[in-house]
């Protein structure tokens, strides 16, 4: 996409993972952050979902909270189950996992949104051929901490790569 962001016309982008608990949100989290140091607040409208309807209406996972809150960061997202007007909605829609991304890419039926549907780990400079965030929720803190770096390096570049379209005069 490389279309010019306006405040008229601003970039809408959706993280998405399973169950809108842990990866996520941590990805909105932290790319709001981001987004908020660069004082680009205004171009930009961030959010996350989840694929599946397991946690829908829950807060964040607390070790996910706790990472996000050592870093200055507080996640404040309520779990929400991906939907197919998502699609249409958002300029972008990066998932977290391979699985993830088939979710998405079965609601497109007609392949009509495909040019917008991503993995988030193709912007992690460190990512080799691994591109999945890996799902931290069964393990312990260490897995979480993993999450934490490995969003903050894509999001990193992704908001750099994504800078460059925005609007001369902020
Ligand atoms: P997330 O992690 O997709 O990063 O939010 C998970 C949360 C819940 C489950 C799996 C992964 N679950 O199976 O309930």
């Amino acid at each position: 996409m490389n279309t010019t962001i306006t405040k008229e016309n601003l970039y809408k982008i959706c993280f998405v993972c399973l169950g809108n608990i842990c990866r996520s949100p941590t990805a909105e989290g932290i790319f709001r952050h981001l987004v908020n140091e660069r004082s680009l607040q205004a171009y930009f409208e961030i959010d996350s979902a989840g694929t599946s309807a397991y946690h829908v209406g829950e807060p964040a996972n607390s070790k996910s909270r706790k990472i996000a809150s050592q870093n200055g960061i507080s996640l404040q997202s309520r779990a929400r189950r991906f939907e197919l007007d998502d699609l249409s909605y958002f300029d972008q829609v990066l998932a977290m996992d391979y699985q993830n991304l088939s979710n998405i890419q079965l609601l497109d039926t007609d392949n009509k949104h495909d040019h917008k549907i991503g993995l988030l780990r193709e912007y992690d400079p460190e990512a080799g051929e691994d591109l999945e965030v890996p799902d931290p929720y069964a393990g312990g803190i260490g897995g979480f901490e993993h999450v934490f770096e490995v969003v903050q390096r894509s999001c990193r570049n992704l908001l750099d790569e994504l800078e460059n379209q925005v609007d001369g005069e902020k």
